[in-house]
């Protein structure tokens, strides 16, 4: 995969496992990223909390700040936008940094602020050779307020039929709001359970006009470590999860 300002984002219907994808391809970009920024796009924080991080601010409460106390806002326009945002990051010491959105737009919420918050979240983004971002179901948020621009996108489905016909409908926004930049797909099926669940799925994807990249079989680990709250980046190099996903990172990378 690209590396430089390069931004992948994981989107898909809710309950497929965006969030575990994403926790686990943390940990595989991490073998070999220097500098990688990891946004939680969901409101109520999810990949954070996976890999056992706490983030004690978000950028939805300093917005709410920023809306509630005009004063604020005209001191923070004095800074460059990138560093105001930049003091909202927290680094991991597992080697990445974390940038939780938070909740989404409060009362009052208006425009000029999401865009200079969108504008900054982005302008960041350059500084670092790849930013991950976990979304909420769908990804018109993250369009709002995170970036505009996604270099690739992973879209995570599991083997129901709602799920796999989600993932055209997640790609055409994605596509839409992109406007001209090309944008890469790569379809990952997830908790596939046996060989017919592969076929199937495989075959509803291809009826559908894409191609699967990875499929994720269930992995006992990771619902083991989810329930006892252990991080996914300690999951054993070996966990079925972890191999098939170091595959998608490893393929060649399609135009
Ligand atoms: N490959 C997998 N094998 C087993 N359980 C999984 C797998 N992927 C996700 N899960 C479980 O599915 C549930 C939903 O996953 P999550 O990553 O939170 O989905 P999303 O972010 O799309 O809402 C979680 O309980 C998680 O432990
Ligand atoms: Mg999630």
């Amino acid at each position: 995969m690209a590396q430089n300002g390069h931004i992948l984002t994981v989107g898909g219907k809710g309950g497929v496992g965006k969030t575990s994808v994403s926790a686990i391809l943390t940990k595989l970009l991490l073998r070999d990223t220097k500098r990688l920024l990891l946004i939680d796009a969901d409101p109520v924080i999810s990949v954070a909390y996976t890999l056992g991080e706490n983030p004690e601010q978000t950028l939805g409460d300093f917005r709410q700040t920023l809306i509630e106390a005009p004063a604020r806002q005209r001191e923070i326009e004095k800074r460059p936008i990138k560093s105001v945002i930049r003091d909202l990051v927290s680094t991991s010491d597992r080697g990445y940094d974390l940038l939780a959105m938070g909740r989404a737009e409060g009362k009052g919420c208006f425009c000029g602020v999401n865009e200079l918050l969108r504008f900054g979240v982005e302008s960041l983004c350059g500084e670092y050779d790849t930013t991950l971002i976990d979304c909420e179901a769908g990804i018109e948020q993250v369009n709002r307020r995170a970036v505009h621009r996604i270099d690739e996108l992973i879209l995570v489905a599991d083997t129901s039929q709602r799920s796999l016909e989600s993932v055209v409908k997640v790609r055409n926004i994605a596509v839409d709001y992109n406007e001209d930049r090309p944008i890469e797909t790569h379809v990952v099926i997830n908790r596939v359970r046996n060989e017919e669940d592969r076929s199937r799925a495989g075959q509803a994807v291809r009826e559908l006009g894409l191609e699967v990249a990875v499929f994720v079989p269930e992995d006992g680990n990771i619902l083991d470590y989810n329930a006892t709250g252990r991080s996914l980046l300690d999951l054993p190099e070996d966990s079925p999860s972890v191999v098939a996903l170091a595959g998608l990172l490893s393929a060649p990378v399609a135009v």
